[in-house]
């Protein structure tokens, strides 16, 4: 069990803005920050952070909460491992007397068995018995001083590692996850690597979390890399990218190369603002990983046919974030070590600093792959460019893109758009395809997993599987109210009659339900400036009991509690709290300042209370034949005044704009 004092600890030294900043692009609105939502696909941002409150929700798929559900759903990790792995970030010793506690989280601990992992290797490349990788590695111009300062390695493989792993009291399970072991037919642990030199990669911190080993002459596979990890994902680790982040920041630019020896042989010529992919090409995280140190990309190219297929496949990252991506391609099929090793860092440079827009690249090679002289090539060249573009199909640059197109082409810009349009439905319906075997093809391998009654564990969505679920059609949710009970609340706020079942909220319940997640919110950001309204709060009829928990607990506060104090005191009486205020969007929407949207919301929700109360004493007096003379005399009277003040209420409001849609009129 972690304590709540140690999980307040670590919320405290959590910044949930900048946990989301490093995989969100945000942008200040208000008080707010707004973005992508993370966790469906979604190209207009309904994403929103309130740093005062520290929680988060997303209008497109409804999820919300605080900064340890945000980690949770983000890496995939329980409770009580998402407290873990912010305390690992925030440097916080937190006292655990779960079983993992002494050991670490299993993040910690394949970091642990990586690290273990590459100082044998290391060791046994600079002083091992077996002197093939010193060899190996010598012969390539790579001395023991280069060894040293990116710490390659050599696997002598044969169970040397997994020996030296369990010496140091690693267990086989931590090895395998780990990905430095695999489990043989008889539940016996093999080394993973064997005969290989090694390439340890590192993450931004400069731990070790995976190997690249490369082969010591020819065979397949050149380079056998370490599977997906939990502290491993080849779509959003760079290599290299602990020692040039700095070089990046002071140059304002990154440049990304293919292979490990390239990086190294960049580094080594003073280039050092150089990461190397890991085997594959450049990725949208890759891209906005980079792109927060730095805002031009320089993507260098090995030889020319897979140069340009990875520059194509780029092109859909020409938006993201403004960044300025461009690209150079080497000639005569050099890689990077090649040609400095050939020619030299000064010609490198000089490539570097002529690097030609991506765009502008992709363009030129259409011309020269098609014999645009001729109207068939025209016709092709003109097809291509299309598909090449599609990825931006949605982009308010498209018409420029069509205007390059059609000039390099000497085509009609109405001709390039009409085409456009065919080719882009064209393709639309070719990734349909190919989304819906993808996915019949992972319900066949399921069903028959299942059927062998393989191990159910949930798993982590392999990075694939994530990029075609970011692309898949959102599902709208709208949103429901759940009464208390259904969500196991504590008794002391479930409302009276918890057998019943929830009736369908009417269309005036439903806009008090909204009405009331606007105040929380505010009242959550905002406490003292509710105080002098505890009493008109009095008069609320809650539709839902959990706010009204929350709207009690935050006025308990004294006076100038600060907001995170607030919403601690609020989280202990309402465990979900941070979800639920989460979900206001007036701070960010409307234009008025913070008293009026106040007033406006008070005036709203008493209108609506009153609403609910005179439709109900109408019912009743319609109805109910018990009622005597006297109390129907009172029920109209109250009616009367309700009236009015009903006639007050919506005065007020109407003055002022409903600055969010929510309500309705
Ligand atoms: P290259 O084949 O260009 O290798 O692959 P390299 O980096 O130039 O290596 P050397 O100089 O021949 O030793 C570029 C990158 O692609 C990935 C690796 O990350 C490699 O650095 N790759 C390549 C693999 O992952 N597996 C392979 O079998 C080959
Ligand atoms: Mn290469």
């Amino acid at each position: 069990m972690i304590s709540d004092e140690d999980r307040e600890r670590v919320r405290a030294a959590t910044d949930l803005v900048q946990l989301v900043q490093e995989t969100v692009e945000l942008r200040p609105r208000g008080q707010e920050f707004w973005g992508c939502c993370p966790f469906h696909g979604e190209k207009t941002p309904s994403f929103h952070i309130i740093p005062a409150t520290q929680v988060w929700h997303c209008f497109g798929c409804g999820e919300g909460g605080d900064v340890f559900s945000y980690v949770m759903k983000r890496e995939n990790l329980t409770f009580p491992d998402a407290i873990r792995y912010l305390a690992d970030r925030a440097g916080i010793e937190i006292a655990d007397d779960a079983p993992t506690a002494r050991r670490g989280t299993k993040r910690t601990r394949i970091i642990d068995v990586c690290e273990e992992t590459c100082a044998f290797y290391h060791t046994m490349l600079m002083r091992g018995k077996d002197g093939r990788g010193r060899t190996y590695f010598a012969s390539r111009g790579l001395g023991s001083d280069i060894c040293q300062r990116y710490r390659l390695g050599f696997a002598p493989g044969r169970g040397a590692l997994v020996a030296h792993l369990s010496s140091k009291g690693f267990t086989p399970r931590e090895m395998v996850d780990a990905n430095v072991a695999i489990k043989r037919d008889r539940g016996n642990l093999a080394d993973r690597f064997y005969e290989r030199v090694m390439f340890p990669i590192f993450d931004e911190q400069g731990r070790c979390i995976a190997f690249g080993g490369r082969i010591m002459g020819a065979g397949e596979p050149k380079y056998l890399n370490t599977a997906e990890t939990p502290v491993f994902h080849k779509k959003r680790n760079l290599y290299g990218f602990n020692w040039a982040k700095e070089h990046i920041v002071a140059a304002n630019e990154a440049i990304v190369v293919e292979g490990y020896t390239d990086a190294i042989a960049c580094w080594e010529a003073g280039i050092k603002n150089v990461v190397a992919t890991l085997g594959t090409a450049l990725t949208e995280h890759h891209v906005k990983t980079l792109t927060r140190f730095a805002k031009r990309i320089v993507y260098l190219f090995d030889g020319d046919a897979a140069g340009q297929r990875a520059a194509e496949r780029a092109i859909q990252f020409v938006e993201t974030g403004s960044v300025d991506l461009r690209c150079v391609i080497l000639p005569d099929d050099l890689d990077p070590a090649d040609f400095l090793r050939d020619r030299g860092g000064e010609k490198l440079r000089a490539l570097l600093d002529a690097a030609e827009p991506l765009m502008d690249f992709v363009f030129r090679k259409l011309e020269d792959r098609s014999d645009v002289s001729t109207p068939g090539g025209r016709a092709r060249a003109l097809e291509d460019a299309c598909r090449l573009i599609y990825p931006l199909r949605d982009s308010y640059m498209i018409d420029t893109y069509y205007m390059q197109i059609a000039d390099r082409l000497g085509a009609d810009v109405d001709m390039v758009r009409q085409s456009a349009t065919k080719v882009f439905r064209q393709v639309a319906q070719e990734e349909q395809t190919a989304k819906t075997r993808e996915r019949n093809r992972e319900r066949a391998q399921r069903a028959v997993s299942d059927r062998r009654g393989e191990d159910a564990r949930p798993v982590a969505p392999a990075p694939e599987a994530m990029d075609a679920w970011e692309g898949a059609p959102v599902e709208e949710e709208p949103y429901d109210y759940v009464p208390a009970e259904a969500q196991a609340a504590p008794a002391s706020f479930a409302p009276t009659a918890p057998s019943q079942p929830a009736a369908p909220l009417t269309e005036l319940e439903r806009r008090s339900l909204a009405g009331e997640r606007e105040l929380v919110c505010l009242l959550a950001s905002y406490p003292d400036s509710f105080r002098a309204f505890a009493d008109r709060i009095t008069e609320i009829s809650w539709i839902d009991p959990r706010n009204e928990t929350i709207a009690w607990a935050v006025l308990a506060t004294p006076e100038g509690t600060p907001v995170p104090e607030v919403m601690s005191s609020v989280r202990s009486v309402c465990p979900e709290a941070s979800k639920l205020v989460s979900a206001g969007t007036i701070d960010a929407t409307s234009a008025h300042p913070t008293e009026t949207n106040i007033e406006f919301l008070l005036d709203t929700l008493e209108l609506y209370t009153i609403r609910r109360r005179m439709r109900a004493a109408q019912a009743r007096l319609r109805t109910d034949r018990t009622l005597s003379a006297e109390e129907r005399r009172d029920m109209t009277i109250k009616a009367t005044q309700d009236a009015a003040r009903v006639r007050e209420l919506e005065r007020a409001v109407e003055g002022v704009a409903d600055p969010f849609r929510t309500l309705g009129s």
